[in-house]
């Protein structure tokens, strides 16, 4: 049986290659070359599908929010507006494919802990009246710039991203709302309401509600649940103390994903449910406002499993007594997780699918860095110069992250869907890595 890690499309053909999307991945590779990306339009669709469903069938005003951050190009942006999410951007790139992919500028959200006066301008110019504040000094900034962009919106709707001081348990790169943490303005520091009362000042900006995001790769519901308990106790605080209205209430993403056979993704259903009914009586017990426009923003838990990263197997050493290394011509170039913090994925060889896992290897990149090991322990059958080998969940955070270590191209991108692939982002060139050089 196929691995549960691969997109929603994939199957196995009669000549035992894998199939994604009604294309034969090893076709794929001969046509576009290794390393490639292959996304499947069909799980992108189904993951937002299930995302919009699961909390717009229990919350009334509700906003789903794609974080670009785990990965953002302009085929993305056309999928994801015609799929009704909105965006979580975070720099003016993101902001101009948002726009021409045609995006309202109601269903994006400035996030970042230090936006710079481009980006703001950026994003004022395009009517974007959303931000989430991260910090004191942005304050100023945001409304001395809102004063001299003009736009139909003369106000800046903002939300303060707070730091709940609550451990994820999850990696400590990926912990975000403990106290020592970059993003976010502290509750019990006062940080957090100084910020409120400095907003309140300034007459073209408006504080409509709160936000929290404690980290990524989050399975521990209870963690999320108190951080929401926590932060509405703010709320309360505030409104007893100012008539703070909370009208907006986001709650981050960090939705957990299942990388390997270890760990199963956290349940979308169960876990609406879950924070939507801890949501309604954590407002009712503090007496908030029940209507209030509740806002997700995952990232990762929408596009991860729709990408699959393939490789060509370049070499395989054994080293007597110790472990045999298979090199693909891939690695921390194109997915530096493992080397940043550890990501541990599941590895299948492609061009012969059906083949039982008899060998434990070691799958080394092609980077100049002794730490540039995708797996540490991958099971596989035999393996042997030539094979096709694929990382599943190889949507998020990879290609975003990527990088030209050692002049190397980044890979070309192909989205399947229903039988046809089409090429989204082409293979780097010599002259594209040059192209910056004077
Ligand atoms: C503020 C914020 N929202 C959402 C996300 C998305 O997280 P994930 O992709 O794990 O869902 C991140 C990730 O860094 C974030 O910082």
């Amino acid at each position: 049986m196929l691995s549960a890690l691969f997109p929603l499309t994939a199957r196995p053909t009669e000549s035992n290659h894998l199939e994604l999307g009604g294309c034969d991945v090893v076709a794929l590779a001969e046509k576009f070359g290794t390393p490639l990306y292959i996304f499947d339009e069909a799980t992108i669709r189904a993951q937002a599908a299930r995302a919009l469903n699961a909390f717009r069938s229990r919350w009334n005003d509700v906003v789903v929010l794609y974080a670009t951050k785990a990965y953002f190009a302009p085929f993305l942006a056309r999928l994801y507006h015609e799929l009704g999410v909105g965006l979580d951007v975070t720099s003016e790139a993101e902001i101009v494919i948002a726009k021409h992919a045609g995006f309202d500028s109601e269903k994006i959200y400035v996030h970042g802990n230090n936006k710079t006066p481009e980006e703001i301008r950026a994003a004022l110019h395009s009517n974007i009246r959303h931000f989430v504040v991260d910090n004191l000094d942005e304050i100023s900034n945001l409304s001395e710039l809102a004063s001299v962009v003009r736009r139909p919106s003369p106000v800046v709707h903002c939300l303060i991203r707070l730091s709940p001081n609550i451990d994820a348990h999850t990696h400590r790169y990926m912990t975000t709302g403990v106290a020592d943490s970059k993003f976010g303005l502290g509750i019990s520091d006062g940080m957090a309401e100084r910020a409120a009362r400095e907003i309140s000042q300034h007459k073209n900006l408006q504080l409509v509600g709160l936000h929290f995001h404690i980290g990524s790769q989050v399975f521990d519901t209870d963690a999320l649940r108190e951080a929401l308990h926590a932060v509405l106790d703010v709320a309360a605080d505030w409104k007893a103390k100012f008539n703070f209205e909370l009208s907006e209430l986001n709650i981050g993403g960090g939705w957990g994903v299942a990388y390997n056979e270890m760990h199963s993704t956290l349940e979308m259903d169960a876990f609406a449910e879950n924070t939507t009914r801890a949501l309604r009586e954590g407002l009712r017990a503090r007496d908030l406002n029940e209507h209030l426009k509740l806002i997700v923003e995952p990232g990762r838990g929408l596009i991860a499993r729709a990408g699959v990263a393939m490789y060509r197997v370049g070499s395989v050493k054994e080293i007597p007594d110790v472990r045999t290394y298979i090199a693909i011509d891939g690695g921390m170039g194109d997915n530096v997780r493992p080397a940043l913090y550890g990501a541990q994925y599941a590895a299948f060889l492609v061009n012969r699918i059906n083949e039982n896992a008899t060998r434990e290897y070691a799958i080394a990149g092609r980077y100049c860095e002794q730490g540039d090991v995708l797996l540490e322990r991958a099971h596989l059958p035999e393996t042997r110069v030539g094979d096709l080998l694929a990382i599943p969940v190889a949507g998020a955070y990879q290609l975003p992250m990527a990088s030209n270590y050692n002049l190397i191209p980044r890979p070309a991108v192909v989205l399947v869907n229903d039988g046809n692939a089409r090429l989204v982002r082409r293979r780097e060139t010599i002259q594209d890595m040059l192209a910056c050089d004077v």
